[in-house]
């Protein structure tokens, strides 16, 4: 009996081994990239198909722009022992603050290490991934927040231009509305309106009064933040009464279909543009900084982990492998409307928007986003989606920025 079950368990390891080296077995991906977001990671996955044809790949998803709704999965999941082969988490606090914290991730620095990413992938983004030389998911691009989309045709026609401050922003909105646009600037729900705020405080306090947000050394309750509070109110003024309802999809419709002026929003709108509008930047679509922060590049980058224990972990190691590599990033990329994080990307495969996005990211200063997981404890940032609640219907900066305070107080931010 007990050699039969000795004889069974050998035949059953030696297959499993056999198998893993064929490539052969399952591999489950978590993401929110579901419907209009999902062509870039779709190519990535034929792309690993392609190489690992025996793998049956579950790319599962859980849909809601900046994965509002996957997170709330994802730790489910997480919590119950149940963890994805991998998953999408923005690099910085977001993985950091949560899963490396709690000790659920593997150390990656080995992998980066074999694949030479150590050298390929520039310092600011290894920094953001890593904590005491251990480095903790893979980056497969590099998205900027604070852009300005427009339609050029019909700024031509309202005869205005893109604001280059918030102050000019003002004047147009007033302008446009003049001419009979009730809102001139378009925004979608909540996060999407907390993407906004940050683009007003970093145009307002600029990229160092920004940092020494998160570094504690200037206080939300400031008079600075309180007047650029001030300023959001203003802008929230010029921007439409059904923005709740509306996912980041559907407000840069509106951009598209001339009911509004102008979104701001990171550069994945790009993506939707080019990708699922068929759009050509430049015409069928204009871009600019959003105002006051020429410049200046807010960046975010989309990363996978790879948890522990979890089911697939080889076919998982060669997911990270595929989306770490040249050929993994040049094919993403190009339809997302980010940039490849990679230094040695080729350019010639990407359009106008994309190869401007990649001069700045070169030649600005760069700063991280609070929204997107980069810059801030994900305590502060799980939680300031209701002190911009409360703002939008109030309008009260002092309270606000006290809010705030009181949030970066508890997460520990400059101590
Ligand atoms: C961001 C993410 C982008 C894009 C966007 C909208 O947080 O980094 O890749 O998916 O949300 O969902």
């Amino acid at each position: 009996m007990n050699k039969n079950v000795t004889k069974i368990a050998l035949i059953a390891l030696a297959l499993s081994t056999a198998s893993s080296a064929l490539g052969a077995g399952k591999l489950e991906i978590f993401s929110w990239w579901s419907g209009d977001e999902a062509p870039a990671l779709d190519a990535l996955v034929k792309l690993y198909s392609a190489k690992y044809p025996s793998v049956a790949v579950d790319n599962a998803t859980v849909s809601g722009g900046a994965g509002t709704n996957a997170k709330a999965v994802l730790k489910t999941r997480m919590l119950g022992g149940t963890p994805p082969d991998s998953f999408q988490a923005h690099a910085g606090q977001e993985l950091i603050g949560t899963w490396v914290v709690a000790g659920r991730m593997e150390d990656l620095s080995g992998l980066f290490k074999s694949e030479g990413w150590d050298k390929i992938f520039p310092q600011s983004v290894l920094r953001l991934i890593s904590t005491k030389g251990q480095i903790w998911s893979v980056p497969v691009n590099v998205h900027r927040s604070n852009v300005m989309w427009y339609n050029p045709a019909k700024l031509k026609e309202w005869g205005v231009t893109p604001p280059k401050t918030w102050g000019q922003f003002l004047s147009t909105c007033a302008t446009l509305k003049g001419k009979g646009l009730a809102s001139p600037l378009v925004m979608g729900e909540n996060w999407t309106q907390q993407h906004l705020w940050e683009s007003v405080m970093i145009g307002s306090l600029g990229p160092s009064g920004w940092n020494n947000l998160w570094s504690g050394k200037m206080k939300f309750t400031d008079p600075r933040v309180v007047s650029a509070f001030t300023t959001y109110g203003k802008v929230l003024d010029c921007a439409n009464t059904d923005a709740s309802g509306l996912s980041w999809q559907q407000a840069s419709d509106r951009i598209v279909d001339g009911s509004a002026a102008f979104n701001i929003m990171g550069d994945w709108a790009a993506g939707y543009y080019t990708t699922t509008k068929k759009l050509t930047p430049g015409t069928g679509f204009g871009f600019s900084p959003s105002p006051g922060t020429n410049g200046t590049f807010v960046m975010l980058a989309d990363s996978f982990g790879l948890p522990k224990g979890v089911k697939d972990r080889a076919e998982a190691i060669n997911w990270l492998k595929v989306l770490g590599s040249k050929q993994g990033q040049d094919t993403f990329n190009p339809l997302k409307g980010s940039i490849a994080a990679r230094i040695d990307s080729d350019v010639s495969k990407y359009n106008t928007y994309s190869q401007s996005a990649a001069r700045d990211w070169r030649r600005s200063t760069i700063v991280g986003s609070m929204v997107h997981g980069a810059v801030a404890p994900e305590s502060f940032t799980s939680a300031f989606g209701a002190v911009i609640d409360q703002f939008v219907s109030s309008k009260d900066a002092q309270g606000a920025a006290a809010a705030a305070q009181e949030l970066a107080v508890r997460a520990k931010i400059g101590q």
